[in-house]
């Protein structure tokens, strides 16, 4: 089977503050005018959206070139185009849609699925930004990548620069990341530096120093790595058949992700490639919630807070990307949400007896749709697409139901038969 073609468009980067455009190749990650976060821009021509359908579905059933293989380059026309010898790649992406009928009758969404992007090749959705970053990071010649990270953007970086050969620096906040996400990063052989401090203060200290230090930044601030999570959402309205869910719900700390789901709407709307756009419904943890508050206030003014919960991925109280973030809930007319650690815990609890499992932060999302249709914000009816960041084995002492009723633990027994039946019965 041969797939059509679609010319790559041009791109170029911009600042969303001032407008100031930068190269496509240009390694600084924040505005050099106004210091403003910037976007990767392309321009498609509109009417190729049925082209662009057949090409992805081509490339699923072909399957061969690392390209084809992997569920973000899949996308290569909606993401980035670089020579193909310099793609960093695993593959990544393919994760699996999961319905399942105890999650949808304990959240109470009768039309609830699971995108689990905990089966990324290190266990988390940041693997989809990662190879576009890191891609990126050969194109602009860099001599060392970095990131501040809560551990799983760290244990992604690391993977992706030795696949790449590149050495990686990463800041996180000492003993208060998972210790299966730091023994990743170590695994991988990244430099690790644990900061007293928590991940607000990493991100600042790097976005700082990562110029003097000549490192390329791979933190979420880097457009490349909004460019790359965008293909979660390609992936998961190709594997419907391009008809959008009602709802898109996902974790949110820094908003990389976020502002990464807004763009990717935004662009396939235009493309005609959906005819409606999904709403976004952001889920935070109470005690890390600065976006709630802004969002309750109809984002008149931007909160910070000193962030605590269980979900330690997100324990996040300056999110970075904030700007983007508000862009992607008015474009999406989403709605943001917090819920307690409890909450989180107990959701955690539900995915895990269903056999799917998934990290602490990852279950706020679907805590997060089961307090929204309490709410009455969404409708029961309503198709949902609950997206699972990061994998069980990510955080596996993060704790069960705090009421305990329904915490499985190990019976310790004699090596004897009768032992095993006097507890089977
Ligand atoms: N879920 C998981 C499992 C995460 O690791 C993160 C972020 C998020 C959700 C939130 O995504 O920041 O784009 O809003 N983890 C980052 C890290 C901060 O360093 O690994 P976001």
């Amino acid at each position: 089977m041969t797939a059509t073609r679609v010319e790559a468009p041009a791109r170029w980067q911009q600042c969303a503050s001032c407008g100031n455009r930068l190269d496509e190749v240009d390694p600084r990650t924040s505005c050099p005018e106004c210091g403003g976060l910037l976007d990767v821009m392309f321009h498609m021509p509109a009417g190729r959206a049925t082209e662009l359908r057949r090409l992805f579905s081509a490339r699923v059933a072909i399957g061969g070139e690392p390209r084809d293989r992997s569920g973000v380059w899949r996308y290569s026309e909606l993401i980035m185009s670089p020579p193909p010898a310099s793609i960093v790649s695993f593959p990544e992406g393919n994760t699996p849609l999961i319905a399942n009928d105890h999650i949808a009758a304990w959240s109470r969404s009768s039309r609830l699925l699971l995108k689990h992007e905990g089966m990324n090749p290190t266990g988390s959705f940041k693997d989809r930004g990662m190879t576009v970053g890191v891609t990126q990071a050969r194109r602009v010649r860099a001599r060392a990548v970095a990131c501040a990270s809560t551990g799983n953007t760290s244990a992604s970086l690391a993977a992706y620069a030795a696949l790449a050969g590149l050495p990686a620096l990463v800041l996180v906040p000492a003993g208060r990341v998972s210790s299966g996400k730091l023994q990743q990063t170590l695994a991988y052989g990244a430099r690790t530096l644990a900061v007293r401090g928590d991940f607000d203060a990493c991100l600042s200290l790097l976005r700082e120093a990562a110029e003097r230090l000549g490192v390329y930044l791979l933190n979420s601030v880097n457009p490349f790595r909004i460019e790359g999570q965008k293909a979660i959402v390609f992936e998961l309205l190709q594997q419907l058949q391009w008809e959008a869910p009602d709802w898109i719900a996902l974790p949110a700390g820094n908003l990389g992700n976020t502002a990464a789901f807004g763009k990717a709407l935004d662009e396939a709307s235009r493309l005609g490639l959906i005819d409606r756009v999904p709403r976004l419904l952001c889920v935070q943890a109470a005690g890390a919630a600065p976006f709630y508050k802004s969002f309750t206030a109809d984002f008149t003014e931007r909160f910070t807070t000193r962030a605590e919960t269980v979900a330690t991925a997100i324990r996040i109280g300056d999110p970075a990307s904030y700007d983007r973030g508000v862009r992607a809930i008015r474009f999406t007319r989403g709605a943001v949400v917090s819920v307690p650690d409890d909450a989180i815990l107990v959701a955690r609890e539900q995915i895990g007896i269903a056999g799917i499992g998934c990290e602490p932060a990852s279950a706020a999302s679907v805590a997060g749709v089961r307090y929204a249709i309490e709410s009455g914000l969404i409708n029961p009816e309503e198709s949902v697409v609950s997206i699972l960041t990061g994998h069980l084995l990510k955080d596996p002492e993060a704790g069960g139901d705090p009421n305990g009723k329904g915490a499985n633990v190990p019976i310790e027994i004699e090596p004897t038969i009768g032992a095993i039946e006097r507890e089977l019965r």
